[in-house]
């Protein structure tokens, strides 16, 4: 079971919502929607589902519902129709109690600005949510200082808000939705809001923390470098549809429209294009029991000057030189182990291309894709890496 599913969300914004349904069906614009009847189309027939442990981004021009649709799944904005199933159960018809106690403990969010309370300290302001929560003093010091230490600010519980940093005072607004050890985390542009630098630096701290967490996130950003950098999938929405959900590589190498096209086209591709994305078959592998006169036959009819040589399980041995192996065979040998080259450049397969390319361009043998025990799942040839960049994945 997904832990998230929303299934055709529509929110109109207006006097009236329900009667922009007819307009709906009859494929009219959100701006002849708004020029005609006043009406704003917020979210217009949105489904996607989540699974636990994703981080699931949300990507779109401004105005094209982002904000809207994250509302939709802790209902602080009420949606016109459809279904949020959350752990399998619909919210939209949770009672106000339920509401506010799944707000207070399995769904946390993150703000753009986080509304830190300016008197209270660091450590009283992460404690917030527990409190509400009727949590013992202790205990909900405790958690405070964990999650405090968590985030990076472990000697900073005592300061008040004003005295830290803008970066600083978001890892609080983190600090403070983790504190109740929520299964999901709403996140709202989190780090829109900070420079650069500081922004990859939080960045890199949720990523770190989402490796070991595994919560399920909800990602909110108008910038692709975010999206690509920590979207395990990313929705692209415009006015208020989905136009696309794929993984990064997908939205990359294959955008669905003009409008997603035009989100990706400054990326830089190195980055998020990995080797087993560019990686290919091997011509031809062989056993090292299969000996020289079998190497120099699989080798001539494939057309190739070297071929791979795999142990049980598609180990990767090494490879050998057609001279070697004619070599060998002229000998009257039959292992073909001493010729067996194992000095040769290989690579995990989530190796981003970027890394690759220092690689590829001082060896003369293609990089061998392995996996961590060493099997062989693909080679990269250089003119992989070369069209890989250009644009034209295969
Ligand atoms: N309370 C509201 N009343 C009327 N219209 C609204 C309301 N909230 C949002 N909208 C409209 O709904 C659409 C989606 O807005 P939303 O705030 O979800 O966009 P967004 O993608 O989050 O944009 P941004 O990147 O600027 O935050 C917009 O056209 C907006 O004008
Ligand atoms: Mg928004």
């Amino acid at each position: 079971m997904p832990k998230i599913e929303v299934k055709n969300i529509y929110k109109i914004f207006g006097s009236r919502p329900k009667s922009i349904f007819p307009h709906l069906e009859k494929g009219m614009s959100k701006d002849e929607i708004l020029e005609k009847t006043g009406h704003t189309v917020g979210i217009n027939s949105a489904s996607f589902q989540v699974e636990e442990g994703e981080t699931f981004v949300i990507m779109g021009l401004s105005g094209s519902g982002k904000s809207t649709l994250i509302r939709c799944l802790n209902r602080l904005i009420e949606p016109t129709a459809g279904e949020v199933l959350i752990d399998g159960e619909n919210i939209l018809e949770a009672s106000h109690q339920e509401l506010l106690r799944m707000r207070q403990k399995k769904m946390a969010m993150v703000f753009q600005r986080f509304a830190l309370f300016p008197h209270r300290t660091i450590v009283t302001n992460v404690e917030y949510g527990l409190e509400i929560q009727g949590v013992e003093d202790q205990i909900r010091r405790e958690k405070a200082y964990e999650v405090l230490e968590m985030v990076g600010l472990k000697g900073y519980e005592e300061s008040m808000p004003d005295q830290l940093s803008g970066g600083m005072q978001q890892r609080v607004g983190l600090a403070r939705a983790l504190a109740t050890d929520p299964d999901v985390l709403l996140m709202d542009e989190a780090f829109s809001a900070l420079d650069p630098l500081i922004k990859k630096e939080m960045q890199d701290e949720l990523l770190e923390l989402q490796a070991k967490m595994h919560k399920t996130i909800i990602f909110i950003t108008h910038d692709l470098d975010e999206a690509l950098k920590l979207g395990d999938r990313i929705a692209v929405m415009k006015d208020g549809k989905i136009v696309q959900i794929g993984t990064p590589e997908e939205i990359l190498t294959d955008p669905a429209n003009a409008y997603v096209k035009e989100f990706v086209q400054d990326v830089d591709r190195t980055k998020i294009i990995t080797a087993a994305t560019i990686m290919r078959k091997p011509d031809a592998v062989m056993a090292p029991k299969e000996g020289p006169r079998v190497a120099v036959r699989k080798m001539e009819e494939a057309g190739i000057s070297s071929i791979y040589v795999t142990g049980k399980d598609k180990y990767l041995k090494g490879l050998v030189r057609i001279e070697d192996a004619v070599r060998l065979a002229k000998e009257g040998k039959d292992n073909l182990e001493e010729v067996i080259i194992k000095d040769i450049p290989t690579t995990a397969p989530d190796t981003p291309m970027v890394d690759l390319l220092p690689v590829a361009a001082t060896t003369s043998y293609p990089i061998v894709v392995v996996d961590e025990d060493n099997k062989m799942l693909g080679i990269i040839v250089r003119v992989s890496v070369i069209s890989g960049i250009i644009g034209r994945g295969d």
